[in-house]
């Protein structure tokens, strides 16, 4: 560990205490100011956020919920890409989700038996879905966004992509749009991020299921229970009868709003949209620099509820291997490693794209499973393997139905249900590879019914012994799990692994919950996003919580962890849901130190803290706060008094007091990197 951390820079500010301020703090002798938030224009013509809900146009202004987020330099004159450039570039972000209340006027006009939704509200509400590409240039210390930069652009619900990799043109992905399964419509849901090698932007289709309806007599139109569409639907979480996240099929009949319904109406799939869920899940693939280029859809890197994708330490003449997590209870870790070995002249291509269907069309797909002992295998999602291809509730046609339903191939070979994998993230010195594992509610210590029992990697069935509802037996706060892979190989398909930090209070019990040891200056509950830095190896944390937000903010922390081992194995007893006890051995990394760990921002009410990335030359950070003031009723819309945030206006950020998520830019005043003060890895 020694080596690892003098290697990293030494932190380098004083904790932000924990706060339930509507504000965002952070530590003496740095600025946050915000710079980019909803409903921001993205053209000189299009005119100011009022932020009173009547402002339409969102296609050409920043989405809502602001999640994930890559920087992409540009040279000085603004002509091109400069992989280094730290005083202009892009920033291309996800818009997970809405506020849908903040949106319109008098809040959301709901559907009724009579009427639907209206034209005017949907629109508005798909289009503030997406990901945005926003110019940012350096102005004195801080960075301001270029409302008319020509690469200012949104991606949205609506917006054409192409489908490349294994599910291309197979008759699983046949719509009213694609009859011949190449292309689709749009992205949604977007949640984590990922910086290809080639300088391209991947984002995460996270929770997709949602925005669609099935009626009532879905499974029967499909053929019954055992039908195989019917099987892959409820594995994705949409049984027959669900009701769509914003009704937005009640509309209108125009395939914009009627594809939101996904019942069997027709006599084929190029009739209906009964496969227009098979469309989403994926690893997509934008190049932010060129407006022209089709998006892909990168099917190869398997379809489930997506968060970032992390590459592995690159060496030539090797397989790039990239790392995803599947952010549902119970569900599941993956990695996927390319046929074609790496070429360092591809870090700098003619052609961005078709270097990314070089590296991410064709490849192996894994899924993790630990075994107590501090091991772990990868193994292989294919039809090549015995499990996959004879397994009895779901028979695979082919390696696009495996990828189309890689979690139900993940159920086929056993593997490890995790506590909801959020962001994964990879050491840039070690290659050590982190997964945040924000919570689980159905982390339980009876083995009997859906929940998932306790098992080494998820060894923790309860939060706090007395007050924080014990007998409920979940894993409320969270934990980071981190995996080197063996002979330090992007294509190993074992691993060792350990546990980085329990989330937890600082005064929970030390022998079962804070098992890290943290202080208040530490404390976090629910990890979320996961960075590092290239630039000083330092290891950004932050939290989508809600079990602590009694007594904090949602926030960021700074780490310089140590290597996979360098902790002891610990044995935890806990009391079953039947009154039994029974005890599960784990493994604990170093306790963190006031030099390893120490919380660096908390941020105003209600809101997430979401995305992390940096200038090349490691000197300003951006960091998104998502959802401020969520809490609000319809009734309430118009009544600031009764927000529960009103940042970022409260902070001298633009129009009206309705809250709203937004990107901060971070910086050290005397100019120095951020977060430590050593010198620099790279
Ligand atoms: Fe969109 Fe799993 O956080
Ligand atoms: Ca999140
Ligand atoms: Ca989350
Ligand atoms: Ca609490």
């Amino acid at each position: 560990a020694a080596d690892v951390q003098s290697k990293a820079l030494t932190l380098n500010f004083q904790p932000v205490p924990k706060s339930k301020a509507d504000a965002v703090l952070v530590p003496r002798g740095y600025t946050a100011t915000p710079i980019y938030a909803t409903g921001d224009p993205l053209a000189a013509t299009v005119p100011e956020y009022l932020n009173d809900g009547t402002d339409t146009d969102f296609e050409h202004r920043a989405g809502d919920q602001h999640d994930g987020m890559e920087y992409f330099g540009l040279n000085a004159t603004g002509t091109a890409r400069d992989p280094n450039g730290s005083k202009r570039g892009l920033l291309v972000m996800n818009h997970e989700a809405l506020v849908d209340q903040f949106l319109h006027a008098n809040g959301v006009t709901a559907a009724t038996a009579t009427a639907g939704r209206p034209v005017a509200e949907v629109d508005k509400e798909i289009a503030a879905h997406g990901v945005s590409v926003a110019e940012v240039q350096r102005r004195g210390q801080s960075f301001a966004y270029d409302r008319g930069s020509r690469y200012n652009r949104r991606v949205t619900p609506l917006t054409p992509m192409q489908i490349h990799g294994p599910a291309r043109g197979d008759g699983l992905m046949v719509t009213r749009y694609s009859p011949d399964g190449t292309t689709c419509r749009g992205t949604i849901n977007n949640c984590g991020t990922g910086y290809t090698p080639w300088g391209t932007f991947l984002t995460g289709e996270e929770n997709w299921a949602g925005y669609f309806t099935r009626s009532g007599g879905d499974d029967a139109a499909r053929g019954g229970p055992m039908a195989k569409s019917v099987v892959s639907l409820r594995r994705s979480g949409r049984n027959a009868g669900s009701a769509s996240r914003h009704r937005w099929e009640t509309a209108g009949t125009d395939d914009k709003y009627a594809r939101w319904n996904i019942s069997q109406v027709g006599a084929g799939p190029a009739e209906d949209y009964r496969n227009e869920l098979n469309t989403y899940g994926y690893i997509v693939e934008i190049d932010p620099y060129d407006k022209n280029v089709a998006i892909r859809k990168r099917t190869a890197l398997g379809r489930f509820a997506h968060e970032s994708a992390a590459f592995g330490l690159r060496a030539p003449g090797q397989p790039l291997a990239v790392y995803m997590g599947d952010d549902s209870q119970g569900e599941y870790m993956y990695k996927f490693v390319s046929k074609m070995p790496w070429n360092p002249a591809d870090a700098e291509p003619a052609n961005r794209i078709t270097t990314g269907d070089k590296y991410l069309d064709e490849g192996k797909l894994y899924v993790a499973k630990f075994a107590g002992d501090g091991t772990g295998e990868w193994i292989e999602l294919s039809m090549a393997n015995p499990a996959v291809a004879g397994y009895a509730a779901y028979a695979f046609a082919n390696q696009a139905d495996v990828v189309v339903n890689a979690r139900l191939a993940a159920d086929a070979v056993g593997a490890t249900r995790m506590d909801r994998p959020e962001w994964c993230a990879v050491h840039p010195v070690t290659g050590e590879v982190y997964y945040t594992l924000t919570n689980n509610a159905n982390r339980k210590v009876s083995p009997t019914g859906s929940q998932q029992p306790v098992d080494p990697a998820n060894p923790r069935s309860y939060n706090d012994a007395a007050t924080e509802a014990p007998a409920s037996a979940r894993n409320v706060n969270g934990h980071i799990i981190r995996l080197r892979e063996d002979g330090g190989r992007g294509a190993a398909t074992r691993f060792a692994w350990d546990i980085y930090l329990f989330g937890a209070e600082a005064d929970a019990d030390p022998a079962r919950v804070n098992l890290s040891g943290l202080n208040d200056d530490q404390d976090f509950s629910s990890p979320d996003g996961l960075w590092f830095s290239p630039k000083t190896g330092l290891c950004f944390i932050q939290t989508d919580d809600g079990a602590y937000t009694d007594e904090t903010n949602c926030m960021m922390l700074i780490g310089r962890p140590g290597r996979v081992g360098d902790g002891q194995p610990v044995t935890l007893n806990y009391t079953r849901a039947d009154g039994t006890t029974a005890e599960v051995t784990t493994h604990v990394g170093a306790k963190p130190t006031a030099a390893t760990l120490a919380r660096f921002l908390v941020g105003p009410v209600d809101c997430e803290i979401t995305g992390v990335t940096e200038t090349p030359d490691g000197k300003a950070i951006f960091v998104n706060v998502q959802h401020p003031g969520e809490s609000i009723s319809k009734a309430d819309v118009n009544d600031p008094a009764k927000y529960t945030s009103q940042w970022p206006s409260n902070a001298g950020y633009g129009l009206g007091k309705r809250p709203r998520s937004a990107t901060l830019v971070i910086t050290r005043d005397d100019g120095a990197l951020i977060g430590g003060n050593g010198p620099a890895l790279r």
